[in-house]
């Protein structure tokens, strides 16, 4: 065998024994880098008779072609065994069994928006959804809340840096009556509604959250009255409560659109929260301004709407006495409604 035949051998071999991507390129500065066996020998080339040159150079670098097809060959044989190491050992068994799913659950919220919206529609109500950020106009002005009137303050809400084509600055809505006009402007009477969803307040304590839960009503025809309301909203409770041994009183109250207003206030007649009452939602006749906004006209057509909480509703129910309970994500609290 000719030397360069040895080398060519010598390099097959000492590739073949190299088990990794790193002992393999050490291998191959050996024959090919710049000080290796063949770079070395190709430069001795220079100093032979230049008749043994030419043969003697292409010997060489066929003999350097022959190593380096050895090298590329090891090389692949080195990543295919990498991929197949990491396909055996990352193998999915698809026959095992699944680990199962964990017993999930409705939000106590949830729940309790879900009943609402079962009880009003049996009672005939559509359900409607409205934006949670909210037009100014809407939210006050259409409401017979005009700029600066100190009405304003009582729903304290988080206003948006933005202004529309028209001027309209925009809040994140303090309540769900915005959902009054919006939907009446896009129905014709008789209207019966109830829009609940998420409402902001800047507010927190044990009874306040800044984002809470509000579930707007609204009944508009040509003779809808209070005693609809008395008699559609205490309907609701005896069904909410599943009890009829409860008690609703209408408190006087004010809003700038309805007229009259009134608080709604109720009371269990046995349990432990027996005879104390209980504030869950403002109420009235709606104003005839409103009801203008609205695209109807105050002399054919009137009628109720009412707010109210959510969140206290499904205290209520469910005996829970801080509000930020539901907030907290602890799912010791959220397991006992699963
Ligand atoms: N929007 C009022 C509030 O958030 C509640 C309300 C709704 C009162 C409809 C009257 C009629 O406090």
């Amino acid at each position: 065998m000719s030397e360069l035949e040895d080398l060519v051998a010598n390099a097959r071999a000492a590739f073949q024994n190299a088990a990794d991507g790193a002992t393999l390129e050490n291998e191959k500065a050996r024959f090919l880098g710049k000080s290796g066996v063949l770079t070395e020998k190709l430069k001795a080339v220079g100093k032979l008779d230049p008749a043994l040159r030419k043969t003697e150079g292409a010997r060489i670098n066929r003999a350097k072609e022959a190593i380096e097809a050895l090298l590329h060959e090891r090389r692949q044989a080195l990543a295919d065994l990498h991929m197949q190491k990491r396909l055996d050992e990352e193998a999915i068994d698809v026959t095992l069994p699944g680990r199962g799913r964990a017993m999930t659950g409705l939000h106590p919220v949830t729940r309790t928006w879900h009943r609402i919206e079962e009880i009003f529609r049996s009672m005939g109500f559509d359900v409607a959804d409205g934006p949670e950020i909210e037009s100014d106009w809407m939210s006050f002005t259409a409401l017979n809340n005009p700029e600066n009137h100190p009405a304003r303050s009582m729903q304290d809400t988080f206003y948006v840096d933005y202004r529309d084509s028209s001027g309209l600055f925009y809040n994140l809505r303090p309540h769900t009556s915005p959902m009054q006009v919006r939907y009446a402007r896009m129905h014709t009477p008789p209207i019966k509604v109830i829009a609940p969803g998420r409402t902001y307040r800047v507010d927190s304590d044990a009874t306040h959250s800044p984002m809470f839960h509000q579930v707007e009503g609204l009944w508009i025809d040509e003779a809808i009255s209070f005693a609809d309301l008395k008699g559609v909203y205490t309907t609701f409770l005896q069904r909410f409560f599943e009890t009829e041994d409860l008690k609703v009183r209408f408190r006087p109250s004010f809003f700038p659109f309805t007229e009259p207003s009134a608080e709604i206030d109720m009371a269990f007649s046995s349990g432990p929260l027996k005879g104390r009452w209980l504030e869950i939602s403002g109420s009235g006749q709606v104003h005839p301004s409103v009801v203008r906004n609205m695209g109807l006209d105050p002399e054919s057509y009137m009628g109720f709407a009412f707010g109210s909480g959510i969140e206290r509703l499904a205290m209520l129910r469910y005996g829970i006495t801080d509000l930020r309970l539901f907030y907290e994500g602890d799912l010791r609290f959220l397991r006992q409604f699963a």
